[in-house]
């Protein structure tokens, strides 16, 4: 099995605080170790140990790939027309969605297929390597198996989302109905985990609830769309019912921050979303001084985050959330991992799998500092440079 240095590493972040010091674990004047598609070492370049192959990181910093834990990549058409309007003053409003539902269903598997397989190769030329792809944009049982189905081929973090809204052909309860009974079933040999999109216009707590634990029942974790539009049961009821993740958290009460503080839920934010919608940014900084896990992710979707890229998310983080680089770094890394429940991904030390960044840039503050500029060099996954 051959092993491979990656070496000249101005700063490593390893998100692990056996490493090296702060919250990112980091190493100056680094190198690293894979072999077999995990890392086996990091340390003080000095010290590397010899190996088969010997790679250059050109002096910039290297970081884990990005795990980007909330995605709507299946879907057909665009939104650009009501993007323009909000632009010009008009609210976002969850009903949009039924735009794009009809695109999707309309579109042949061929066609999801490439689509989605472009969105993939952005969000990995942006440094993701851990991808979460919802459905959502099918809302028919055929529709959101072959969505999952087809997710599937991208990932294993797969979320069945029929729980989107209500499609304009269906009576609400008879929906649920639905989406508790056939819909699930046709979609959980597919899925990982469902989601809830809990918010106005979209789904109440009890319908939630409802949904949620149809879906733990059939084995699926769980993940809430929550808080995005205004304050509401979400963030709660995500808490409640051990989600992995509450996802947006834009609108939160002294009472959401204290039950996420004290739950095992991540609070996934999604600034993308407020970027596109034009809405208040989630105050980043009340959720981590209160203690609470905070993730980043792309929620790159045609309706309100058409974005694939990690670092403008991060940039957003810091400048419009109030975190700081390395927090908003440490969020788009290890808390997606959280977010996922994983801990394979999200942090370079021994064991866990050679998923990494190399930047052109020699530190992951860069990613602030420089906004909209393409700072991802390379990216490897599994131990190989996927670019
Ligand atoms: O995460 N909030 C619900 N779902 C998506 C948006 C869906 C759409 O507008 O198409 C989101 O922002
Ligand atoms: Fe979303």
């Amino acid at each position: 099995m051959s092993s491979v240095l990656l070496t000249d590493i101005a700063t490593l972040v390893t998100n692990d605080p056996a490493a090296g010091p702060g919250l990112l674990g980091e190493i100056p004047a680094a190198a690293l170790v894979m072999v077999a598609g995990k890392v086996a070492w990091v340390g003080a370049a000095r010290e590397a140990p010899a190996c088969d192959v010997r790679m250059s990181a050109g002096g910039g910093a290297v970081l884990p790939g990005f795990v980007d834990s909330h995605t709507h990549l299946v879907f057909a058409g665009d939104r650009l027309a009501e993007f323009t309007a909000r632009m010009g003053g008009r609210p976002y409003q969850a009903g949009g969605i039924a735009t794009t539902v009809a695109a999707t269903r309309a579109a042949p598997d061929e066609v999801l297929t490439a689509r989605t397989a472009a969105l993939v190769d952005e969000l990995h030329a942006s440094g993701v390597t851990t991808i979460e792809i919802k459905s959502g944009y099918g809302l028919s049982v055929l529709d959101e198996a072959r969505c999952l189905a087809i997710a599937r081929q991208f990932t294993d973090e797969t979320t069945f989302l029929g729980a989107h809204v209500v499609p304009p052909e269906h009576e609400r309860g008879a929906y649920l109905d639905l989406v508790t009974g056939p819909m699930l079933a046709a979609a959980a040999p597919h899925a990982r985990w469902i989601d809830v999109f809990c918010d106005r216009g979209a789904f109440d707590a009890d319908e939630a609830r409802t949904v949620a634990r149809a879906g733990q029942a059939k084995g699926l974790g769980l993940r809430l769309h929550a808080n995005q539009l205004e304050p509401g049961p979400g963030v709660q009821l995500a808490v409640e019912l051990g989600a992995a993740s509450a996802d947006h958290c834009t609108h939160l009460t002294a009472a959401d921050v204290d039950a996420l503080a004290h739950g095992s839920t991540v609070a996934t934010l999604l600034p993308g979303a407020e970027f596109s919608t034009r809405a208040p940014y989630p105050d980043a900084r009340r959720l981590l001084d209160a203690g609470v896990t905070v993730a980043l992710a792309t929620d790159c979707n045609p309706g309100s985050s058409y974005t694939t890229s990690m670092p403008f998310c991060i940039a957003l983080a810091v400048r419009e959330l109030g975190m700081t680089p390395a927090e908003a770094v440490h969020a788009a890394t290890a808390g997606g991992a959280r977010a996922l429940r994983r801990d394979d991904v999200g942090v370079l030390r021994p064991g866990g799998r050679a998923d990494l960044v190399v930047l052109a840039a020699p530190d992951a503050g860069y990613l602030a500092y420089r906004p909209g500029v393409a700072l991802v060099a390379g990216v490897w996954k599994d131990g190989r440079p996927m670019r």
